[in-house]
């Protein structure tokens, strides 16, 4: 056989061979055009002298497969070029699919796209039985489809509910689910992984077949499985901006789940797909995330910063969950506020949220051990990170970081979640002010990815690299920022929503100028929005963020004044029942409504890149895709300036 750079082939006396995927100089396998012709070889190799069974795994520490080379897709250049692409997968793994020997997938770690199809190509799967272990189809996230056969077999193989549900989603199994789905045939623990691999793969069993319902669902009840699929999308893309998934269902449902096989002039066929703006705008998104990332990653500079203990001051809506949110991220927490009885609703909303999120009892315990209550502040002496998050008011901030100073440890980071007032007012307080750094979380905090890290005018290059490696630690995006009002994503959201409270004041319904803007793509309206922030936060950014004699809308000081503060007192511009806004029908939309709403926001972050606010054009669409859940489909607001410009 020609020499292989990526694989190696291992064959053992007994006759199973070993296939072990190590692409060469890169820490992850990535499934690249080169990869693929290797793989190739492999096959031919094994079809001349078959094995008893064939067990493929992973010869990286960092996981299994992270999926196709996302860099060769970035130059297709041609709907031809696309279908290239699937068309190479797709036979690659029908093939290895068709072979006579037992095939089996070795799984520890990642487990993402054309990894996973690889491993449905297979007889068998073992999952590794560690938290790193997740095995996902994220190519809707791009904008593509799973099209090296994950549209075919996994509705095969764990039915299509649950399927439909990955694929549509792109949501990972961890490996309890891969186990109950059946898409894993055995989840083990590391030390006996070749072993169990080595037996399953000889073993003979038959594959694993779907219950009936599931093989009715994925036969004759495929329309109807289909049309309640597309229901479910429509609910939160409009196929208009994210082609991918209706696409998905299609090929499901009507071809086989081949891609290649939908006719080039249907709007969920490859070549629609290649040619959408979407695509490349997702892929955008992709790399945009990666970027963030890269700022918490060690720069070889500030040495390695492992936190482990974070103490947070300040047990409120965001103190609470921010030290909620740490400790379900591994980290030990101390949370101090005034007494026990302001830490007491913390603690109660952490045990529901760990409970819902972990679904395990002793996980559950573990857990809200490292949340310790601290009334007496003990923990900011031994804390690698302090952030502070009490009422927004200077003095008594000023005075909070004065003792923190005093008793912190002489390299623990010193943050405030502070929203409005001035960095550089606060470290005042400060002996050595350069400590100082904002940590600015959004609200609710287990739902926002992105943190902005506040470089003050006096911050410490140093404190702000670590601020950025705690922010990944605990699973977030940090976004640098300067200190300015509103940092980004607030100074581009409080004039957006200024806006439409407006577009209400003039007395267009506000269930007119939410749909404007869901229409434009945004996750939510604007007005519904201003509801979930708070309708007295609302009139308070505003202030702060669109400056003096700047008239507030007159709806929302009336809606204020009467002690409506939109969802938390269940009603604002809207009445809620149960959390949920009552709305009325949405009438007419205004012809060019979207626009107007979002013009402002348009402006602002335009501002924001030219103030030097963030760092370039770049950071301002993730910061604000990531802060804001502005239009992803779009690319983020700079780009969607310069495509309509
Ligand atoms: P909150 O009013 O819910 O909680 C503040 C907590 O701080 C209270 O439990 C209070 O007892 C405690 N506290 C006050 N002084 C203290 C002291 N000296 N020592 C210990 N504890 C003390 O406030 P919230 O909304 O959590 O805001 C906190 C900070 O986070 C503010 O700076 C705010 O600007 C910022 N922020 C708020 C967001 C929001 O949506 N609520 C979003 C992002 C930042």
């Amino acid at each position: 056989m020609q020499e292989l750079k990526h694989w190696r082939l291992e064959r053992e006396p007994a006759g199973l061979a070993w296939l072990i995927f190590d692409k060469a100089g890169e820490s992850t396998n990535t499934l690249s055009a080169a990869a693929m012709h290797e793989l190739g070889l492999v096959l031919d190799e094994l079809e001349r002298e078959p094995p008893k069974a064939l067990v493929i795994r992973s010869g990286k520490s960092a996981g299994f497969i992270a999926g196709a080379d996302i860099e060769e897709f970035t130059q297709i250049g041609s709907p031809a070029d696309a279908r290239a692409l699937v068309q190479r997968g797709w036979d690659m793994y029908n093939r290895l699919a068709a072979v006579k020997y037992p095939t089996l997938a070795l799984i520890r770690g990642h487990c993402m796209g054309g990894g996973t199809e690889l491993a449905l190509a297979c007889r068998y799967r073992v999952a590794v039985d560690e938290p790193g272990t997740r095995i996902a189809l994220p190519e809707v996230m791009l904008g593509i489809v799973p099209g090296w056969g994950g549209m075919l077999r996994l509705p095969q193989i764990i039915g299509p509910t649950a399927a439909l549900d990955m694929m549509l989603s792109g949501r990972a199994l961890d490996t309890k689910r891969a186990k109950r789905l059946g898409f894993a045939d055995e989840c083990v623990p590391p030390r006996v992984m070749d072993n169990a691999a080595r037996m399953l793969a000889t073993s003979g069993r038959p594959p694993r077949t779907l219950p009936f319902m599931q093989r009715l669902m994925n036969g004759p009840l495929k329309g109807f499985v289909a049309s309640q699929a597309k229901k479910q999308v429509a609910a939160r893309a409009r196929p208009e901006h994210y082609p991918a998934p209706y696409a998905i269902i299609d090929m499901w449902a009507n071809y086989g789940g081949n891609a290649l096989a939908v006719p080039a002039d249907k709007p969920t066929s490859m070549d629609a797909i290649a040619a959408s703006p979407t695509t490349k705008n997702l892929v955008r998104v992709y790399y945009l995330q990666e970027r963030l990332k890269g700022f918490g990653k060690s720069d070889g500079k500030s040495g390695d910063f492992a936190p482990k203990h974070l103490h947070v001051i300040g047990a409120g809506v965001m103190g609470g969950d921010i030290a909620a949110w740490a400790a379900l991220r591994g980290l030990t927490v101390t949370l101090q506020d005034q007494n026990i009885e302001r830490i007491a609703p913390a603690i109660q909303r952490a045990a529901a949220a760990f409970k819902k999120k972990l679904r395990d009892d002793t996980q559950v315990r573990f857990t809200l051990d490292r949340l310790i209550p601290d009334p007496s502040g003990q923990g900011a002496r031994q804390a690698d990170v302090v952030i502070e998050a009490i009422f927004e008011n200077l003095e008594a901030k000023q005075k909070l970081f004065a003792d923190i100073e005093r008793i912190a440890k002489p390299g623990a980071v010193l943050a405030t979640n502070t929203s409005s007032l001035r960095l550089e007012d606060i470290a005042t307080a400060l002996q050595n002010p350069a400590r100082l750094v904002g940590i600015h979380f959004f609200n609710p905090v287990a739902k926002m990815p992105l943190v902005e890290v506040v470089e003050g005018a006096a911050s410490d290059a140093v404190a702000l690299k670590q601020a950025m490696a705690f922010v990944r630690k605990i699973d977030k995006l940090p976004l640098p920022v300067k200190s300015a009002p509103g940092f980004l994503v607030n100074a581009v959201l409080a004039p957006y929503m200024q806006e439409a409270m407006r577009c209400v004041d003039e007395g267009i319904a506000p269930e007119a100028v939410d749909e404007a803007a869901l229409a434009f793509g945004m996750p939510l309206g604007p007005i519904e929005l201003a509801d979930t922030v708070g309708l007295d936060i609302a009139v308070a950014a505003g202030k702060e963020l669109a400056g003096e004699g700047v008239v507030p809308p007159k709806k929302l000081l009336e809606l204020v004044a009467a002690g409506h503060l939109g969802r938390k007192t269940g009603r604002g511009f809207y009445t809620y029942n149960q959390g949920k806004p009552q709305k009325g029908a949405v009438g007419t939309v205004p012809a060019g409504l979207a626009e107007r709403l979002v013009r402002p926001l348009l402006q602002a972050v335009q501002r924001c890149v030219e103030q030097g606010v963030v760092a370039d054009a770049e950071l301002a669409d993730a910061g604000v895709i990531f802060g804001t859940g502005f239009a992803p489909f779009t690319g983020g607001p700079m780009n969607y300036l310069k495509a309509h410009s």
